[in-house]
């Protein structure tokens, strides 16, 4: 990757694979010479067809998956069968999987070790409530998630992980955090990496999650240390999402 921005879409359970596919091949043409690295996280079932009909310019991730190498677990997907698929990253830790499914930080760690073995990036996710912030704990928790999340991460493997800061109060809901909220954010965040990590925590590139859109994306990536979008509503159309992708241009 380069330092051009990078933006991610995730689609979440949306779109059967034909969708997907026209999607792809809409979106292709688009953003063919834009100095903008771009990814998409589909559903498992998408990620083989959208894999081959993607160029070059756009790479195709996935949204979850477990920790083991193989072994009875129902309905769990490894990360070499993404590799396999054709995934170059997965999200790990979202949100979603974090308060609806339960997942841990200890099991978000797990992740990221397999991951990382397997050659894929993960983009782990952290971000507070908002009972969380309005309770003036949003830096404990991310401390907090970030310490168990990329537990027993070395400094050379460090690099090769981005973080997503996704305000839990800003996904879904139209609420974005202030590029101001967001920035305060990410710098604490590199700070806090660079403390743990030294220059290559500092390294680590960094998105911002949360209802992210066309006109908000500019004032977003204008501040320093935010150096990349995590999509998720609106990613869902070729056009909105290339807007963002057009916005993203340094
Ligand atoms: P949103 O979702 O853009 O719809 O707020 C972001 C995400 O869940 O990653």
């Amino acid at each position: 990757m380069t330092s051009n921005y990078l933006v991610i879409g995730n689609w979440k359970m949306y779109k059967d694979i034909e969708e997907a596919v026209s999607f792809v091949r809409a979106l292709t043409p688009m953003i063919q010479d834009v100095q903008v690295d771009v990814g998409l996280a589909v559903p498992f079932t998408a990620i083989a067809s959208c894999a081959l009909e993607a160029s070059d310019s756009l790479m195709i991730g996935a949204q979850n998956m477990h920790d083991a190498t193989t072994g009875a677990f129902t309905g769990e997907i490894a990360a070499s069968m993404l590799v396999d698929a054709g995934a170059s990253f997965v999200i790990l830790g979202h949100s979603e999987r974090r308060h609806i499914f339960g997942e841990t930080s200890d099991f978000v760690n797990r992740k990221v070790h397999r991951a990382l073995e397997e050659g894929l990036i993960p983009i782990v996710c952290v971000g507070e409530t908002l009972e969380e912030r309005e309770e003036d704990k949003t830096w404990d928790v991310l401390q907090e998630q970030i310490d168990q999340s990329l537990a027993n991460i070395s400094n050379e493997k460090i690099k090769n992980l981005l973080i997503a800061y996704e305000p839990v109060w800003a996904i879904g809901t139209g609420k974005t955090a202030s590029p101001e909220q967001a920035q305060e954010v990410h710098e604490q965040i590199r700070a806090y990496l660079e403390e743990k990590w030294g220059e290559k925590g500092k390294a680590v590139r960094l998105l911002y999650g949360g209802s992210v859109k066309p006109d908000n994306t500019e004032s977003i990536l204008k501040k320093g240390d935010i150096e990349g979008v995590l999509v998720g509503g609106a990613s869902l159309l070729p056009e909105t999402f290339n807007a963002i992708v057009q916005n993203a241009k340094i």
